[in-house]
Formats: C-alpha cells, sequence, structure tokens
C-alpha cells in the first residue's frame, strides 16, 4: 500500500466539511466517537470498505458496523423491528450497536456475506457532524491495526494509521473508553454478542429480557460457528504477554503481590498502587466507568514500558463490569489467575429498600449470611480491643463500665464528624471479623452492609449490588415497618445516598419501587443472567 499524508484536524466547522468531502469522494477518515475512534468509510462505496479492511490489516470475514446520524437512514440499511425501534429510543444517540436483518443495497464486503448489519446512532457530536456532512451512512470499525487495543485518543490513531488513510478528526479522549454493546435483536430474545456501556440488564428493562450469548468472552478460537464473527479473533492484545487475576480487589492485589518484580508492568486499583512501584492506576476499585475510560490506554502504555510481563487487576465483572472485563480477558488470552474459591456478594441500598428480601433470595440460594451490623453488635459484647478503642473516642457512652449503644447513637446522630469518627474506629474491626469468617467458609456468601463501599468492605466482593428505591417509597415502607409519620422516615433518610451514588459503584442496581413481585423478578433475572454465584 501506498504511503500518504494523513491529515490531523480538529473538529472545526470547516475541517468537519473537509472530512465529510474526502468521505463522499471515497477516502477514509478516522472519527471520535463517544466509545473508541472508528475509521469510516462511505456505506455506499464498495472500494472504499475494502479499504478499510487494507488499511486495518481486518480478516475479510469480519464485518463492519454502519454509523447513523438520524433514525431516518435506519431504512436504508436495514428492517428494523418493534424492538430495535425500543432500544433506539431508549439508548441513541449512544453506544449501543443492533444487528438487524440487511437490505441488499448494503454491499457484503461490509457485511462480510452476512444477511444482518450491524448498525449504529454514535453520541460523539463530531461524529454526528461528520456523517451529517458526508450525506451518507458510514461503514466504520475501529480505528487500530487488527488486533490491537482500540484507540480511544488521536494518538492512538496516528500510532497505528497514520500514512495509511486520509484524515483523522481530533475529538480528545473518548468518553466511553470500550467499543459498543453488540446486541442481536433479530430473534424472539435480544442477546449480547458484545458487552460495552450499554448493559443487559439495561436492555432487559426495556424489552422485558435479554441473555448474553455464552460465547461472548469465551476462549478465543479460530474454528466453529460463532454469532458475531469479532468472537473468533484474539482482539485488543498488547505485544507483551498479559495475565489477568480475578477474585475481590483485596485477594487479587494480595496474588499479584506473589509475581512482582521490577521487571513487570502492573496494572492495579488505585487503593493499592503503594504496594507496586510504578505501577499504572486503573482508578478506584468500584469504579467501572474509570476502568472502561482507561482500559485500552493503560494496556497501550504498559505496553510500552518494555517489561517482560503486564499483571493486571480485573475488575469485578458481573453488569457494569462485564465490558472492560471481557476486554482484558481476550487481550490475556488464556492466561487468568483466579483468586478466592466462592463468591461473595456484597449487597447495600438505602434502609427499606429491600436488602433484606435480596438477602433472603441469596440464602435459599445457598450463600451464607454475614450481616455487618450484627457482627458489630457482637465484637460491642466480645472484643475488648474495640471496646478499649471505643472508651477513649466516646467516654460518656460507656458511663456503666459497658458501651451503652443507646447513648452512642443519640451522641453521634447530629454529628457528622463523630459519625465518621465512630465509623472510621469500627469499620476496620467489622472488616477484619468478616474476613476472618468468610475464610472459614466453604461455599459463597452474602454480605449485607449498609455502609459498603464507605467501608471499604467492598474490597472483600467479588459483586455489589445496589438495591433502591424513590425517596417516597423509602419514607412510605420505613414508616409502616417502624411506626413512624412519613416525615419522620424521610428525616431518618435524610442522609441516605442516591440512586446515581448506587449506580456508579455497584455492579447491578434493582429498582425496587413496584410490587414485591416484580423485584423477585428481577432478581430472579439477574441471579439466573449474571455471573455472581
Ligand atoms: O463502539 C463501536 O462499536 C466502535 C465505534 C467506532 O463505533 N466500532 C467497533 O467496530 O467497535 P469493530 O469493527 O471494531 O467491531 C464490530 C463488531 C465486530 O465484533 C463484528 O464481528 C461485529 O461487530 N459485527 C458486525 N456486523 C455483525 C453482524 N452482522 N452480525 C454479528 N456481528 C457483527
Ligand atoms: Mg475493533
Amino acid at each position: 500500500m501506498t504511503e500518504k499524508k494523513t491529515l490531523l484536524l480538529e473538529p472545526t466547522e470547516k475541517n468537519i466539511k473537509t472530512a465529510g468531502r474526502i468521505l463522499s469522494d471515497g477516502g477514509l477518515v478516522a472519527i471520535p466517537t463517544e466509545t473508541v475512534y472508528g475509521l469510516a468509510a462511505s456505506v455506499w462505496n464498495e472500494d472504499a470498505a475494502a479499504r478499510i479492511f487494507e488499511a486495518k490489516g481486518r480478516p475479510g470475514d469480519n464485518p463492519l458496523i454502519v454509523h447513523i446520524c438520524e433514525l431516518d437512514q435506519l431504512d436504508q440499511i436495514c428492517f428494523p423491528n418493534w424492538n430495535a425501534y425500543k432500544l433506539a429510543k431508549a439508548f441513541w444517540p449512544g453506544p449501543l450497536t443492533m444487528i438487524l436483518p440487511k437490505k441488499d443495497s448494503v454491499s457484503a464486503r461490509i457485511t462480510a456475506g452476512l444477511s444482518t448489519v450491524a448498525v449504529r446512532m454514535p453520541s460523539h457530536p463530531a461524529a454526528l457532524a461528520v456523517i451529517k456532512a458526508a450525506g451518507v451512512p458510514l461503514a466504520a470499525p475501529s480505528a487500530n491495526l487488527s488486533g490491537k487495543p482500540s484507540p480511544t485518543s488521536a494518538e492512538h490513531v496516528m500510532h497505528d494509521l497514520d500514512g495509511k488513510i486520509d484524515a483523522v478528526i481530533d475529538g480528545g479522549r473518548c468518553e466511553v473508553g470500550v467499543e459498543s454493546t453488540v446486541v442481536d435483536v433479530t430473534g424472539s430474545v435480544p442477546t449480547v454478542l458484545r458487552p460495552g456501556a450499554v448493559t443487559r440488564q439495561m436492555i432487559a428493562e426495556v424489552l422485558g429480557s435479554a441473555q448474553t450469548d455464552k460465547r461472548a468472552d469465551a476462549a478465543v478460537t479460530e474454528k466453529g460457528a460463532v454469532p458475531s464473527p469479532g468472537m473468533k479473533y484474539r482482539h485488543y492484545a498488547p505485544n507483551t504477554p498479559a495475565r489477568l487475576f480475578c477474585g475481590s480487589p483485596s485477594a487479587v492485589a494480595a496474588e499479584m503481590a506473589k509475581s512482582f518484580t521490577e521487571k513487570k508492568s502492573v496494572i492495579v486499583f488505585e487503593e493499592y498502587v503503594k504496594m507496586f512501584p510504578g505501577a499504572l492506576s486503573f482508578g478506584k476499585s468500584w469504579d467501572h466507568a474509570a476502568h472502561e475510560e482507561r482500559v485500552y490506554d493503560l494496556l497501550r502504555k504498559a505496553d510500552g514500558q518494555g517489561s517482560e510481563e503486564i499483571l493486571i487487576s480485573c475488575p469485578r465483572e458481573a453488569g457494569a463490569g462485564a465490558a472492560a472485563v471481557n476486554r482484558l480477558k481476550r487481550a490475556c488470552g488464556q492466561r487468568v489467575v483466579k483468586t478466592g474459591a466462592f463468591a461473595v456478594i456484597g449487597v447495600t441500598g438505602p434502609s427499606g429498600s429491600g436488602k433484606s428480601t435480596l438477602t433472603a433470595y441469596l440464602r435459599a440460594a445457598g450463600c451464607a449470611v454475614m450481616d455487618a451490623d450484627r457482627i458489630y453488635a457482637e465484637l460491642v459484647e466480645n472484643s475488648a480491643e474495640m471496646n478499649d478503642a471505643l472508651k477513649k473516642a466516646f467516654p460518656a457512652a460507656y458511663a456503666n463500665g459497658r458501651l451503652d449503644r443507646r447513648v452512642l447513637a443519640a451522641e453521634i446522630f447530629s454529628d457528622r464528624k463523630k459519625r465518621l469518627m465512630l465509623n472510621g474506629m469500627t469499620h476496620p474491626f467489622v472488616a477484619r471479623e468478616t474476613e476472618r469468617r468468610l475464610s472459614a467458609l466453604s461455599g459463597p456468601a452474602v454480605l449485607d452492609v449498609p455502609l459498603l463501599f464507605e467501608s471499604g468492605m467492598d474490597r472483600l466482593c467479588t459483586c455489589t449490588i445496589g438495591v433502591y428505591a424513590s425517596r417516597k417509597i423509602l419514607a412510605e415502607r420505613i414508616a409502616a415497618r417502624d411506626g413512624l409519620t412519613e416525615e419522620q422516615a424521610a428525616l431518618r433518610l435524610s442522609a441516605s445516598r442516591t440512586r446515581k451514588w448506587y449506580a456508579d459503584r455497584c455492579e447491578i442496581v434493582i429498582g425496587n419501587n413496584g410490587t414485591e413481585q416484580d423485584f423477585y423478578n428481577r432478581i430472579e433475572d439477574i441471579v439466573k443472567q449474571e455471573k455472581i454465584i
């Protein structure tokens, strides 16, 4: 292939027009999207599509995604169904790709001979503007060399494709950072073929049900039939061999420490960075948005360190964790180290949300239950060490020689500083005792911990679930349960967290605003579909 000058363009109005012209003339332009950069060509130009495969070194049997900027373009390329319209309404523009029956107008080069086509409407304003300026839908895979980590900045694109394509629009770093969710909506049950920021659970909430294809992150094989050709290839891989450590964040850090030497690169959660000199931070262990946003950049950075091996902390996998973990498993091939034999499910949420219903369900499914409030109460009875510490800080609560929990509760109720101090003193004792009890178990466990993240006890968990209901419903439930007025109940809730707070941290959030039966059905769907036990 002849080398050409690749223009690096800011997304100004003039440059967007230039990009549109290059594309309608059959050229190739890399465009920013909210997920990763895409290498675009006009969907109606077969030769241009062929040049995409050539520039990326992409196998011809791996089809491209068609990008549109308005819903009217959808039926130029496929036969949408009712499920597709419902998902489009919920998630477009955004990181969701749908597989639909293709129209004859779309070349077999783009769909690799399949009878279906992949379509998405990205949300990045520069992507939408370029599609509009080109005046045609754009076929675009990720703008990396085939098999390498996807590009999340213009610099990554230039690194892989400078001299091979006509232009790159520099739209800064990609907000999401991993490729879109791919969902096949041609059948009766929508099926996720590639996990992304739109989770299986989010799709199930719109369509009533959804499943993840079991091959979505199966070991890569180039043999046998797969529902999505991309599943066959070892994707997203750095050149340096990489090993993935799976389990609870604390067990993972301990296991990685055993393999660490100065010759290795390390990608580890923020909480454990200090254990590994020179480590790259993946963000907090619960922060799935950060893991997605950073994963490809970190793989490229670690690869550039010239080390002999890359050791990687694997995020928790269920729900919101699935996308980053899927990419990491593919980047590491078969090199996965599992720590901890059993699942530990952390359940959290405000009072009245339904934590106990969920905990009871998981108990019936075979989990041992550990209740942090109860462990705390037992430590108050039995732990001289914890009582010594508390006595120094809260002498008034020990007026009768023993801790009077009601006096202590009254003292901290309206004093935030004291409350934080008490929690800071007791949480390590409760966490240590919980960890001790967990290590004695011979099966999975569920931890019922109101302050799961504040206490750091989420680090003992292989999955976290937040249960939430609206303020109004929580207040009604607490009032009915504890014989309070709704105003009194609302006051108790004033310091509690919002749904978003839980959604930002937990792999799974279950809304419980409706009937008990609805809640039960949601729990059942999640336990059946997500890898939590
Ligand atoms: O976020 C994204 O989806 C990015 C940006 C640029 O939009 N694009 C992207 O494209 O990731 P690419 O080509 O790297 O991945 C497309 C995936 C592949 O795994 C491919 O096998 C699958 O979609 N795919 C495409 N057409 C398909 C079809 N008709 N049936 C099943 N899978 C299909
Ligand atoms: Mg790709």
